[in-house]
């Protein structure tokens, strides 16, 4: 299995929220939780930015990333909002929790993490320990787009610009990107310019091409029951910018 190669970006979970300031898939996840039942555990929680809202709706849910920066960040915000939910460190390609959830969830791109096929089946096959024989796996992760992989790896492309959680001030993030055909993973490198400083960061994202990942999840022992292109529940086509995948054990149900 590949190592973590991703410390740094996700060494300050305050950072990340400012960057990260949107909810527009906690509705999705909230339909459902209603539909399928809890307790609920969500992968690469990150700093809670779903797992809090979802417990303030009432949802008994866990949250489990490898990072210590970010699960103390989703510890401080869950305590705020007065939620007791339960974070844990782990890895989710090795993780034993002795509970079985309804629903287990991996939002947000956070499958580009998973860089290798062992990575991959590692974390399928822990979600199947720990989903009930009637629960639902949940996979959020964009469509890859040529035009941002194929792009020139000598220009830099203006990215985000959002308010310093630490400062009175506004932190510019511009990106640059490397794609590698052969292992999919697109090699971004980010600068954030606060004031003066310029600080340059790297983030490897593995692609995962449409039906390569409906394939990981058949090959795996899931059923996919549903594949949307976005939070509203449109069907997944070639349009469509993101893929999630509701899926099920099969032989299970
Ligand atoms: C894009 S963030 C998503 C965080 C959160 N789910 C959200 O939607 O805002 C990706 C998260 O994946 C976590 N992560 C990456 N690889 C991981 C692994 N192997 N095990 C557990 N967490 C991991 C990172 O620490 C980071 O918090």
């Amino acid at each position: 299995m590949k190592r973590i190669d991703h410390k740094e970006i996700y060494s300050d979970g305050k950072s990340y929220d400012a960057l990260n300031v949107f909810d527009t898939d906690v509705p999705f996840y909230s339909k459902l939780i209603a539909k399928y039942g809890q307790p609920i555990l969500e992968l690469a929680c990150g700093t809670g930015r779903i797992t809090v809202p979802i417990a303030k709706k009432g949802f008994e849910i866990v949250g489990i990333d490898i990072s210590e920066a970010m699960i103390n960040e989703a510890k401080e915000k869950a305590a705020e909002a007065k939620q007791d939910i339960e974070f844990i460190e782990a890895d989710i390609r090795d993780f034993e929790l002795n509970q079985k959830f309804s629903v287990i969830f991996l939002p947000f791109n956070s499958i580009c993490h998973l860089h290798d096929f062992e990575s991959i089946a590692s974390c399928f096959s822990c979600v199947k320990k720990h989903l009930k024989p009637d629960g639902r796996f949940v996979i959020d992760v964009f469509k890859p787009d040529f035009k941002i992989l194929l792009r020139d790896k000598n220009k830099r492309y203006e990215c985000a610009d959002y308010k310093n959680p630490y400062a009175d001030n506004h932190v510019k993030l511009t990106e640059t990107n490397w794609y590698n055909e052969a292992d999919q993973i697109n090699q971004v490198k980010w600068y954030f310019e606060i004031g003066e400083k310029e600080i340059e960061q790297d983030l490897n994202m593995r692609m995962f091409y449409p039906q390569e990942l409906d394939n990981y999840l058949r090959f795996a022992g899931f059923e996919i029951e549903e594949k949307f292109g976005d939070y509203n529940g449109s069907i997944f086509t070639s349009d469509s910018s993101k893929q999630i995948i509701i899926s099920g054990m099969r032989n299970n149900k």
